[in-house]
């Protein structure tokens, strides 16, 4: 197969005003000279229909399962084909196969396909946009939010190929000896990602992976394959050969077997701590190599207002925080701390703000508020709001629009509690959780968010810097934000994971994470 990679000349990387690497600018959907007509783009492939296949598949005939949007059970967006038994098989042999001679291409080669890769997304930003819209019920905000990423990881995890693979380390030794350290690849990697992020987490760790010299099988979320299985595609077009990624659709039964198999040297995964902890233990039982588990799961993401916080600023900061991508973000907060002297006049500016939400058709440019992904995360948050309320909590609903009944939607809610810790498990949707404070209680308030086990992300807001620095030293959290959002880290700049339940690390987008997929090796000589 062919490894020169397509580059199109007429896109150059992305520099800044010192030549260093920087992120894709997005779209500027403020300018009508840009919306509009992209608008027009995205109508035109409302009705395309899209396919996801096993990359590498047998002369077997699978079932073709419908893929529907969202927002409307009744709307199809593509097929899906999950991979058989023999076919999961004999992509991890191909992935085996070729995995030396990817390894051997080096850190310089892999870069550039990495990099053509991501100039091709970019040149497939209609489609891609469609498909996150189409098919995860994402806003158009969101989608191309989240196409940047894609793009940003691509970019920035070549650049890590060249920094890292570039040439042995010298080590020091006595006269007489040479030491070098270099990575290598460790071999195949299997990639499990989630439907909330279906682009940007589908490609990132498969890149990471891919730059440290490793071949992947991923196996894309059962509810958005069809995104991941053009993402796939163009990475061959790129010149990235079939064997050293391949698609996998499937549900949890398609992850297990990869999974289990003693062929796999690492596991990369992005979903719930519970399906965390159950890879973990077959990793742990099977047989093989003692493989890497890198994960990164929920959270029980909490944000903390002082009296000394801007209302105005704390207003937006939550509301993004909380309800921004329907609340389907691992970073979204989920528990909002006010200290009491405030209480009642953040929470009466905030649910000012949460009854401006307009809530409808993701493909509607005036949606702040989408779908969930599909009827069991609807139902499971209908409950979780059924027995507060039966519990006698206090809660605040908006009402659904017109013809929401098509569609996996839940009405963005609002709920008192009196602690962080009566919450069992992450709500994840649109349900923001409020809890008062006094001054005098904010270590027990600290102690009852580090006490819940999880730690991604956190949020202060408060102008007073004793406060910043009493909760930076007491947080354990992946990333702590103050005085903005708690969402939306942006690759290089706010390296992203978490620790505890949330996840193992290393942190996506940052300086140590394509060295977690490479194994070292150090060279000796007696010179
Ligand atoms: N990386 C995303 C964010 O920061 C969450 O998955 O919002």
């Amino acid at each position: 197969q062919a490894l020169e990679p397509y580059r199109n000349p007429a896109i150059p990387l992305p520099t800044d005003i010192f030549g260093r690497r920087a992120n894709s600018a997005g779209i500027d959907l403020s300018d009508p000279l840009v919306r509009e007509p992209l608008m027009e783009r995205l109508e035109a492939l409302e009705a395309k229909q899209w396919v996801a296949e096993p990359t590498f598949m047998s002369s077997a005939e699978g079932e073709m399962a419908p893929i529907n949007k969202p927002h409307d059970l009744t709307a199809q967006v593509g097929t899906r084909r999950d991979a058989l038994d023999f076919e999961v098989e004999e992509a991890i042999s191909r992935a085996e196969a070729i995995q030396p001679g990817w390894n051997a291409l080096g850190g310089e080669k892999r870069a550039l396909l990495l990099e053509a890769a991501a100039d091709l997304f970019e040149d497939h930003t209609d489609e891609f946009l469609s498909l996150c819209q189409r098919e995860a019920g994402k806003t158009l905000q969101d989608a191309v939010l989240e196409l940047r990423e894609a793009v940003d990881f691509l970019r920035f995890y070549a650049s890590e190929a060249r920094r890292l693979f570039a040439a042995p380390i010298a080590l020091p030794g006595p006269t007489g000896e040479e030491n070098r350290l270099s990575l290598a690849g460790r071999g195949v990697f299997a990639c499990i990602s989630p439907w909330n992020f279906p682009l940007a987490i589908f490609i990132g760790p498969p890149a990471a992976a891919l730059a440290a010299g490793n071949t992947v099988v991923a196996k894309p979320a059962e509810q958005t394959p069809l995104i991941a299985a053009l993402a796939v595609r163009l990475c061959h077009e790129a010149g990235i050969p079939e064997d050293a990624f391949q698609l996998l659709p499937g549900a949890g039964d398609v992850g297990e077997m990869i999974t289990s198999d003693p062929r796999i040297a690492g596991v990369a995964f992005t979903g719930s701590t519970q399906t965390a902890q159950a890879i973990n233990r077959s990793l742990a039982g099977r047989d093989g190599p003692i493989a890497t588990f890198i994960a990164e799961t929920g959270g029980q993401n909490a944000m903390i207002v002082d009296s000394t916080a801007l209302p105005e600023q704390v207003t937006r900061d939550v509301v993004a925080s909380a309800f921004q991508s329907a609340g389907q973000r691992c970073s979204a907060l989920r528990v909002l701390h006010i200290q009491d002297d405030v209480y009642d006049e953040m929470l009466a500016m905030i649910r000012g703000a949460f009854e401006a939400l307009t809530i409808g058709d993701p493909e509607e440019l005036s949606t702040d508020v989408g779908p969930v992904i599909d009827p069991d995360a609807k139902a499971a948050l209908e409950r979780h709001v059924a027995r507060r309320k039966t519990g006698g909590a206090q809660v605040w609903r908006r009402k659904l629009h017109r013809g929401s009944s098509k569609g996996c939607y839940v009405a963005p809610t609002i709920i008192e509690l009196d602690s962080i810790l009566d919450l069992k498990r992450e709500n994840f949707g649109p349900v923001l959780h409020v809890v008062r404070y006094r001054a005098s209680e904010i270590d027990r308030v600290m102690e009852e968010i580090n006490a819940t086990g999880y730690g991604l992300t956190l949020g202060l807001h408060s102008r007073n810097d004793d406060m910043r620095a009493y909760i930076e030293a007491r947080a354990k959290v992946g990333n702590f934000y103050v005085n903005r959002n708690q969402i939306g880290a942006v690759v290089e700049s706010q390296p992203f994971g978490g620790e505890g339940l949330s996840g193992t690390g290393p942190k996506a987008g940052g300086p140590h994470y394509v060295a977690r997929f490479a194994t070292e090796r150090v060279v000796c000589i007696d010179t």
